[in-house]
C-alpha cells in the first residue's frame, strides 16, 4: 500500500547509485593495477585465526608508529537508553546485555590469547572488505553472510539514506550490491586506523554448523542461485559423486549436504580461500585483532539488535526489519536431520575445521542424533 511511495524513494536512491556505478567502473581499471600490486601481500598471508595484536597495539602499522587518535570510550554515549520508557526494566535489560557482552569478550580474549603466535603481521586493508563503514553515525559493521546480514545491510543503507522510510523496503538484491555500502577496504591505512580506534564496532555470529547448513540450503537448493550451482555445484558433483548424471554435472544444482561437507573437508577441493558464505569468522572479521564493542549472536538476535542500535545511538532513527510472519522451520530444527545424513565422524571433522569459531564464540558441538 504505502509501498508505492516508499519504493519510489528507494528506487530513486538505487537508480542514482547505479548511475554512479558506471563512473566507478572507470576506476576499476586503476584498481586492477593497484590490486595486482597488493596481491603480492597475499603470499604472506597468515591465517588471522592464529594471529592477535597485543591489546592496545596498532595492528595496521608496525608498532612504534605515532599514535594520533585518542581511544574511544564506548560506554559513555549520552541518550543510548532512549526508547520506550519502561524505567527499571529497560535498564535491567541494558545491564544484563552489558554483562553478556563482557562474558563474550572474555571468552574471545582467552581463545585469542592462547592462539597468539610470537609474530603478528599487520592487517592489510584488503582484509577489511567485510567491514562496512558509516562515517556519519561513526559505526563499523562486519558482515558475516548467513547471519542476519541482509537485514543489517538494509539498516546500514537506511542510515545512509534517510529518504528511504524503512529498511525492509530495500530489496535483498539491492542490499547486497557491493557499490551500495563502502567497506574499510576503500580507505587509506590511516583512515582505517582512525575509524577502528574511534567508531562503534559490531559483528554477528551464529552456531557454525547452522550457518553452514543455512549457506547450503540457500546456495544449493534454491533454483535462483545459478552462479553457485555453476561455480561450486558442478565442481562438487564431479569430484564427490559416484556416477553423476550428465545433467547434474552440467547444472550443478542438486548438490547434497553430505557432498557439500566433503567439499568443505577437502582442502584440495576448495583451495586456500573459502567462499565468504562458509569462510571462518576469524577470516572475515578478525575478532582477535579488532576489538568489537558488541558481539551479537543470531541465537539472541532480538536482544542483541536492540542493544547494538542503542549503543550506536541510532535506535530512534532506524528499526531492524521485523521477523517474517509465516512460520518457517528453523535451521536449528533441520540441523539434526542433516547431521544424521553426514554421520558422526564427518560432524567431528567439521567441528575440528571450524574449531576456532566454536571456541571464540562459545558454541558447542551439536548433540549428535541418537546420542542424547
Ligand atoms: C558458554 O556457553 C555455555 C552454554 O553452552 C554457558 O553455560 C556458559 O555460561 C557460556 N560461557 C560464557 C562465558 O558465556
Ligand atoms: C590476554 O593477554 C593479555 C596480554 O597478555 C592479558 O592482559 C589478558 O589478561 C589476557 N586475557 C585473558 C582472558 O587471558
Ligand atoms: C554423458 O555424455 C557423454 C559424452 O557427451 C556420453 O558419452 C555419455 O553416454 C553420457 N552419459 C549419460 C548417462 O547420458
Amino acid at each position: 500500500m504505502q509501498s508505492g511511495v516508499l519504493s519510489h524513494a528507494s528506487r530513486q536512491v538505487f537508480a542514482t547509485m547505479r548511475a554512479s556505478r558506471i563512473f566507478l567502473g572507470a576506476t576499476v581499471v586503476v584498481s586492477v593495477v593497484l590490486l595486482s600490486l597488493a596481491f603480492v601481500d597475499r603470499w604472506f598471508r597468515v591465517p588471522s585465526a592464529v594471529t592477535r595484536a597485543p591489546a592496545g597495539s596498532r595492528f595496521l602499522f608496525p608498532a612504534g608508529e605515532e599514535q594520533r587518535t585518542p581511544g574511544r570510550t564506548p560506554d559513555t554515549q549520552p541518550g543510548t537508553l532512549a526508547g520506550p520508557k519502561e524505567g527499571r526494566t529497560a535498564q535491567e535489560d541494558h545491564h544484563n546485555a552489558e554483562k553478556v557482552q563482557r562474558d563474550r569478550k572474555a571468552v574471545l580474549e582467552r581463545v585469542c590469547n592462547v592462539s597468539l603466535p610470537g609474530f603478528v603481521p599487520p592487517l592489510s586493508t584488503w582484509q577489511l572488505g567485510h567491514i562496512i563503514v558509516d562515517d556519519q553515525h561513526k559505526m563499523l559493521y562486519c558482515f558475516v553472510p548467513k547471519v542476519a546480514c541482509t537485514n543489517w545491510k538494509r539498516v546500514m543503507i537506511k542510515l545512509r539514506h534517510p529518504e528511504i522510510e524503512k529498511p525492509q523496503d530495500i530489496s535483498p538484491r539491492d542490499a547486497h550490491e557491493t557499490y551500495v555500502l563502502p567497506s574499510l577496504k576503500r580507505y587509506s591505512p590511516e583512515a582505517v586506523q582512525y575509524r577502528l580506534d574511534n567508531y562503534f564496532k559490531f559483528m554477528f555470529v551464529r552456531d557454525p554448523m547452522e550457518r553452514l547448513l543455512s549457506a547450503y540450503i540457500n546456495k544449493f537448493t534454491m533454483p535462483y542461485n545459478l552462479k553457485f550451482h555453476r561455480l561450486y555445484g558442478t565442481k562438487i558433483i564431479s569430484r564427490f559423486r559416484e556416477n553423476p548424471s550428465n545433467y547434474s554435472l552440467q547444472r550443478g544444482d542438486d548438490v547434497m549436504f553430505k557432498e557439500f561437507v566433503k567439499y568443505l573437508l577437502d582442502p584440495k577441493a576448495h583451495g586456500p580461500q573459502l567462499n565468504e558464505h562458509w569462510d571462518h569468522y576469524v577470516n572475515l572479521c578478525h575478532p582477535c585483532r579488532i576489538h568489537y564493542d558488541v558481539i551479537g549472536k543470531y541465537e539472541t538476535l532480538d536482544q542483541d539488535v536492540d542493544y547494538v542500535l542503542q549503543k550506536a545511538g541510532v535506535a530512534d532513527i532506524v528499526q531492524f526489519p521485523p521477523k517474517p510472519k509465516k512460520a518457517q522451520t528453523s535451521t536449528s530444527q533441520l540441523l539434526d536431520e542433516y547431521l544424521e545424513e553426514i554421520g558422526h565422524k564427518e560432524v567431528l571433522r567439521l567441528h575440528n575445521m571450524y574449531i576456532l569459531d566454536y571456541l571464540m564464540f562459545n558454541y558447542s558441538l551439536p548433540n549428535f542424533p541418537g546420542e542424547r
